[in-house]
């Protein structure tokens, strides 16, 4: 066993606990503070089922930032859109056999890397050339982007300009899955892109990323507007 397998092993261990635990202690965090006042933004749904309805075309189509500024929703929702087919495209190096949906995906999943890095390309321009946004601009917003580009060229590169071992690099992350380690191809590319993921997946917890479990947290969307008909009383 090389010493760089058990390394990658050991940094996707790591990751992972970091990923899960402070997932966990944020959305726990979250689910535990009291909402004191009814604030739904109106027009408000006036039922449950109504708010279910809205946060889905939220979490879908982005449709409060459709409404306030249309620059940031078009990159925004493509890039998103994008990593969510990337993502279920990735879904073959976890699972054997791999389903049907997977497969489906797999031509879609490599246009979704370049509709990624042009949504991400257009969401960080902007944080150079508005200068309202340059101004409010932190590094760890810079950073996060940096992150996600160099995971989408790195994986792009794999894929268009030094291939890998896709056979084995499948074999090592089933076998991380089940405690059976298996070598890892030690392609320069490839290495990159997971240090770069397993980066991404130890500052999630602590970055703003987070926004991705707490929109479902937000009391301005996920209540309905009936402060006539029911009592509000917050924990
Ligand atoms: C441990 C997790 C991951 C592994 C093992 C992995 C592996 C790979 C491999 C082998 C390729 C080349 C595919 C090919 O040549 O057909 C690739 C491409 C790519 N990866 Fe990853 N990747 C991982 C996580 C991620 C994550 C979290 C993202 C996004 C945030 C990402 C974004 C991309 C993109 C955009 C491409 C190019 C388009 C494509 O081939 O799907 N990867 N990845």
């Amino acid at each position: 066993m090389s010493l760089l397998t058990i390394f990658y092993a050991c940094l996707f261990y790591a990751a992972t606990a970091v990923l899960a635990a402070g997932l966990a202690l944020k959305v726990a965090q979250y689910a535990g503070t009291p909402a004191p006042l009814k604030i739904p933004t109106t027009p408000a749904p006036t039922t449950r089922a109504g708010v279910a309805w809205r946060m889905l075309r939220e979490v879908a189509l982005f449709e409060s930032l459709f409404l306030a500024n249309k620059w940031i929703w078009l990159f925004g929702w493509l890039f998103h859109a994008a990593l969510a087919l990337v993502l279920v495209r990735h879904l073959r190096y976890f699972m054997e056999p791999v389903w049907g949906v997977v497969e489906i995906a797999q031509p879609f999943g490599v246009y979704a890397g370049f509709a990624m890095l042009t949504g991400l390309a257009g969401l960080w321009a902007r944080r150079f050339l508005v200068e309202r946004i340059r101004y409010i601009s932190t590094y760890s917003d810079h950073l996060m982007l940096a992150l996600l580009v160099g995971i989408a060229a790195s994986g792009l590169a794999m894929k268009y300009v030094s291939p890998t071992d896709i056979v084995a690099l499948k074999a090592f992350m089933l076998g991380l899955m089940v405690f059976d380690w298996q070598p890892l191809p030690a392609d320069p590319v490839l290495l990159v892109h997971l240090a770069l993921v397993a980066a991404l997946m130890a500052v999630f917890p602590a970055s703003k990323l987070l926004h991705a479990p707490g929109v479902f947290f937000s009391p301005t969307r996920n209540q309905a507007d009936d402060s006539r008909e029911r009592r509000h009383v917050a924990a």
